[in-house]
């Protein structure tokens, strides 16, 4: 099978670590997503304190942060995440200063005809991911999981999403994110060796599908939050 043989065969190059690592980041951030939804569960879905004293959403929010903190199996998974975004990035600006100085030498007139706008502008939507990731870690990662400043995780995110420019910075950084994936999905599954042109064209609808979905309910919540 040509998947088979492009994943077991082939060396792991940059391409390859590029796209195991932003696979890893992916799964993160299905589970990032579903731990986040509870955002925005309206408190008459708890009729009763249905679990260890979780009566509201703000109980179960904070249940939820305080399992992320205190479960040592988590933490460890959290350590490979921070790898693997640092990694994916050192990888992303490799390749991209190898492929300007291949172009240079190489292929004067480039074939835009055929590509996305946003695979040809995969750097420009990962600086702006980039920028959301750094104000996202230093608002709720550093003040709650690292330096401990704010205990009430759910009090942080609500405070935070009450402020305008926020909810434009996160809807700006999850757009990007949106096309980033679309192109990042593909490109990972040739990357690790899917070349049949009918499973890239399945891969390519499931990649575009999937990126919608994750973007709309990412975007929905701050929304939500501000209007709450
Ligand atoms: C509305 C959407 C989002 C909300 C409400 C949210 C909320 C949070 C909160 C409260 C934390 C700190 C607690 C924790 O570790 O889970 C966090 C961490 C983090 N978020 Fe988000 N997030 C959102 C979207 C995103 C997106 C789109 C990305 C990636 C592009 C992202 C990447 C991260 C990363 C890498 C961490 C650190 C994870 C860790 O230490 O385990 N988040 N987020």
């Amino acid at each position: 099978m040509a998947f088979k043989k492009g994943l077991f065969k082939t060396s792991i190059g940059r391409k390859n670590l590029m796209a195991f690592t932003g696979l890893f980041i992916i799964f993160f951030l299905i589970i990032h997503l579903i731990g986040n939804l509870i955002l925005i569960i309206p408190n008459s879905f708890f009729p009763i304190e249905f679990w260890n004293n979780v009566a509201n959403v703000h109980d179960m929010y904070n249940a939820y942060s305080h399992f992320l903190v205190h479960f040592w199996p988590v933490t460890i998974v959290a350590y490979i995440l921070y790898a693997a975004i640092i990694i994916h990035v050192i990888d992303a600006l490799l390749i991209t200063l190898k492929n300007k100085k291949t172009q240079g030498e190489k292929y004067i007139i480039a074939d835009n005809s055929t590509s996305s706008w946003y695979s040809r502008n995969m750097g420009v939507l990962g600086v702006f991911i980039g920028v959301f990731i750094v104000l996202h870690m230093a608002q709720f990662w550093l003040q709650y999981k690292i330096l401990k400043i704010e205990h009430d995780l759910y009090h942080l995110v609500i405070a935070t999403f009450k402020i305008w420019w926020y909810v434009l910075i996160y809807e700006i950084g999850i757009i990007a994110l949106g096309f980033h994936l679309v192109h990042g999905i593909e490109s990972a599954h040739r990357s690790l060796g899917v070349y049949h042109q009918k499973m890239m064209q399945i891969v390519q609808l499931i990649a575009l599908y999937f990126s919608l979905v994750m973007a709309i309910l990412f975007a929905i919540i701050p929304i939500i939050l501000y209007f709450k």
